[in-house]
């Protein structure tokens, strides 16, 4: 499912662009490889991928990077942990992984279960693209979070966004499902998808605190 995009897929995709801006997001919740046969990636010279904590990436807390002070805060004191590439010293992309609760808009979160962890804000620089830094991010945390039987980690991506499926397809290759968010007159509706909830994995309504809602 996360494979290259067919001709059929090209055709739909402008279809889900339009019920994206339209604020009816279609995401595809796919498994990751509990044996990963893909080396870690050379990385051209000057570039790193490495573990750190939320809050290391307190000083690159812009709009720019697309992170802000509250978010990395929250993040870490979740417990959640973050792969993070520099180029010379640099922020030029990272990814976080929690294992209980990540946010995706204002009213919409995601519920992660016991013995699942969740891949989520997934970031590279535009000037650092196609450079294996995302696949490199997801080498390094198949590294850092070993998967037992009892600990999968999952991810979804959006189904209009090719370029994010295209990445994933090698480090989560294996669909479980789909979830939805439906907007109607600026109100969202999390659906989710049976497979991905008996996995663990649960949209979940928001209240204006951002606290899941009873
Ligand atoms: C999606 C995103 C994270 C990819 O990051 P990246 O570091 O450029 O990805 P990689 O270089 O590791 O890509 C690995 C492979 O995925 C495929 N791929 C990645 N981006 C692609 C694109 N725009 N078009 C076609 N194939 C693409 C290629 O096969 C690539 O390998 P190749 O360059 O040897 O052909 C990046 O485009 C991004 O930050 N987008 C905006 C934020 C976003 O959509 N995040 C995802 C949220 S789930």
């Amino acid at each position: 499912m996360a494979g290259s995009p067919s001709l059929f897929a090209r055709f739909y995709a402008p279809v889900l662009r339009v019920l994206a801006r339209s604020g009816t997001r279609l995401l595809l919740v796919n498994l990751a490889d509990p044996n990963p046969h893909i080396a870690f990636p050379e990385l051209p010279p000057g570039y790193t991928a490495e573990p750190k904590q939320p809050v290391d990436l307190l000083p690159w807390a812009t709009s720019e990077h697309g992170l802000n002070e509250t978010f990395l805060r929250q993040a870490s004191k979740r417990g959640d942990r973050c792969v993070a590439n520099f180029y010379h010293g640099d922020l030029v992309g990272y990814g976080f992984v929690t294992r209980c609760f990540a946010r995706v808009t204002e009213q919409i979160g995601v519920r992660v279960g016991a013995g699942l962890q969740y891949r989520y804000k997934g970031w590279t620089h535009p000037a650092h693209r196609r450079k294996h830094l995302s696949h490199a991010r997801g080498r390094l945390n198949s590294r850092l979070f070993p998967q037992t039987p009892g600990q999968c980690m999952v991810s979804y991506v959006e189904a209009h966004n090719f370029a994010s499926r295209l990445t994933h397809a090698d480090v989560h290759p294996i669909f479980l499902g789909c979830c939805l968010i439906v907007s109607v007159l600026g109100r969202e509706y999390p659906i989710n998808s049976p497979s991905a909830k008996r996995f663990g994995l649960e949209l979940v309504h928001l209240n204006r605190e951002g606290a899941v809602r009873a």
